[in-house]
């Protein structure tokens, strides 16, 4: 069940216009399908333009969001986003999340803030979303996989949020945690998957980041659990490991925290793991990748299409090697 605390979008302040709905996507997406070719070609261009007037209605001076819809290409099945799920907290299947969605209680919620900060504690969900205004960001999503996903997120920016707990200057890291209760634990977590509870990090440049987002829903309505609710992480130029979902803790530190994938596999899944299809995973190339729900593999982008956003945090690292 999503958390009854996260409203129906009516309730997030965002307007039924403002937001992706499927139906409606879906339904000028069929019209184009059956208009004449020349026509068509027109409209789906101007497609993502309607897409992003809408969601820029909310966005204000969010430039970068703009980027993401440069890439025209069509939004992600609702349902492909809610059955074709990595939450291993939940198992180890693609459909296994969403079967046992519902063992994942998101109410009541609260987030422990820790470490380098002026305003440490236990915030309630309430307390977390109550000052900010939630926008649609349509985004990219590419697992280290070598899948991919077009979603509409709705969400504030992640760096609203850790302002708030005003981060002093050893503040260099943020770490994030996923909820672990060792007596009750999710069907997915009675196997050592990785070590519980699933953790990962960002260095607090990349968290500040305009494009670092905190989503609460998706396709105009609240997250479902299989997709990491009642809040979940998305940092769309990084493999989509690092976008952890079902957040219960967030920590400032002094030093580079330690993450799940790169603990038990340091060689395979670097702490950056910024998309670059320059670098292949030890397994498998990551010059391409498969979008679900599409026939044909299209080229991987570096940093996922967002390089001007991000770029300039790397200045000095060599993009061909492995972080
Ligand atoms: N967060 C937690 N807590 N547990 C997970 O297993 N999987 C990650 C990431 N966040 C994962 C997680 C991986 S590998 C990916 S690709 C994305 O979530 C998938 O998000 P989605 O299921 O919403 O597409």
């Amino acid at each position: 069940m999503p958390s009854p605390l996260i409203p129906k979008f009516d309730n997030f302040g965002l307007k039924e216009n403002d937001v992706t709905d499927e139906q409606l996507y879906l339904s000028r997406r069929k019209f184009i399908g059956q208009g004449a070719l020349a026509g068509s070609l027109a409209f789906a261009s101007y497609l993502p333009l309607w897409a992003h007037a809408k969601a820029s209605q909310k966005q204000g001076k969010f430039a970068a969001a703009q980027r993401s819809y440069d890439h025209k290409e069509a939004l992600t099945r609702l349902e492909d986003i809610t059955s074709y799920n990595n939450f291993y907290e939940l198992g180890t299947d693609k459909s296994d999340p969403k079967t046992n969605a519902d063992a994942l209680q998101t109410s009541p919620w609260n987030i422990r803030i820790e470490g380098e900060c002026a305003k440490p504690g236990n915030y309630t969900l309430e307390d977390i979303l109550a000052p900010h205004t939630l926008e649609e960001r349509i985004y990219k999503l590419r697992c280290v996989e070598a899948w991919s996903m077009i979603i509409p997120w709705i969400g504030f920016p992640l760096a609203d949020l850790l302002k708030r707990f005003e981060p002093n200057s050893d503040a260099k890291y943020v770490a994030f945690e996923t909820l672990y209760d060792k007596k009750n634990p999710l069907p997915g977590q009675k196997r050592k998957v990785v070590p519980w509870p699933y953790r990962e990090g960002l260095r607090m440049d990349e968290a500040m980041n305009p494009l670092s987002f905190m989503a609460v829903g998706l396709y105009g309505d609240t997250l479902p659990n299989q997709n990491g609710a009642p809040i979940r992480l998305v940092v769309p130029w990084k493999y989509g490991f690092k976008s952890i979902k079902s957040i219960v803790k967030i920590r400032f530190s002094k030093t580079e925290p330690q993450t799940s994938w790169n603990d038990i596999a340091p060689r395979e899944y670097g702490f950056y793991s910024n998309v670059n299809p320059t670098v292949n995973h030890p397994r498998w190339s990551q010059k391409r990748e498969r979008r679900i729900g599409e026939l044909f593999k299209v080229p991987t982008e570096m940093f996922n299409g967002y390089e001007k956003e991000v770029a300039h945090l790397y200045k000095g690292m060599d993009l061909k090697k492995f972080y």
